[in-house]
């Protein structure tokens, strides 16, 4: 071993008996990822402030005590979001009374388009319950951050100054205290939503 890795050795001997020292002492926290992880708690969720259909402000905090059946989409979609709508809506009908508990929530990624008024037609389209969310840009990308939703601006080849949104087609399922519990990809039959939405109310 030549001098300057002895000494590199060295230093690495010291440095690691300090982190280990500096963790038992609890000087050092192991970060919330890493335990959420070892706890299999899913990273997806959290805080949002967004308007509703009415035009009212509303926080995920609004929804404490309900099971929230999330759909991020734009209302302009011409088949992907509508599919995943119908789908949330006959599940929660399949599953009756029982979903009492449940609030299908649509929310925007297309807010430009997406005004509450707008919206308050298209939500209506597909189940009484469902409650459109839409706000500013800034609004909607934290909201979709949270719950590690792409979606991104595309435009219309065919038509000028028209665009659509790519954007991910997941169903969150998250619990009365805004905690994540289970997601359905697209295509998943309502049978097998019901079943398992059922399971869990
Ligand atoms: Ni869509």
């Amino acid at each position: 071993m030549t001098r300057s890795l002895s000494i590199a050795a060295a230093v690495g001997l010291i440095a690691g008996v300090g982190l280990a020292v500096a963790l038992y002492n609890g000087a050092l926290t192991v970060p919330d990822w890493v335990s959420q992880r070892t706890t299999g708690q899913a990273l997806v969720g959290g805080p949002f402030e967004l308007v509703d259909h009415s035009g009212k402000t509303v926080r995920d905090s609004d929804f404490r005590g309900q099971y929230m059946l999330i759909y991020f989409g734009f209302a302009h979609c011409p088949d992907v979001c509508p599919s995943a709508l119908q789908v949330m809506s006959a599940a929660l009908d399949k599953i009756g009374s029982e979903a009492e508990r449940i609030t299908p929530i649509f929310i925007s990624v297309d807010p430009e388009r997406d005004t509450p008024e707008s919206l308050a037609a298209y939500v209506s389209a597909f189940h009484p319950k469902l409650v459109g969310l839409t706000g500013s840009p800034e609004a909607v990308s934290k909201a979709a951050t949270a719950y590690r939703v792409f979606y991104r601006k595309v435009q219309d080849p065919g038509s000028a100054g028209d665009y659509t949104v790519d954007h991910s087609s997941i169903i969150y399922f998250m619990d009365p205290d805004g905690r994540f519990i289970t997601h359905f990809t697209h295509g998943t039959p309502v049978d097998v939503m019901a079943e398992k939405l059922q399971g869990i109310v």
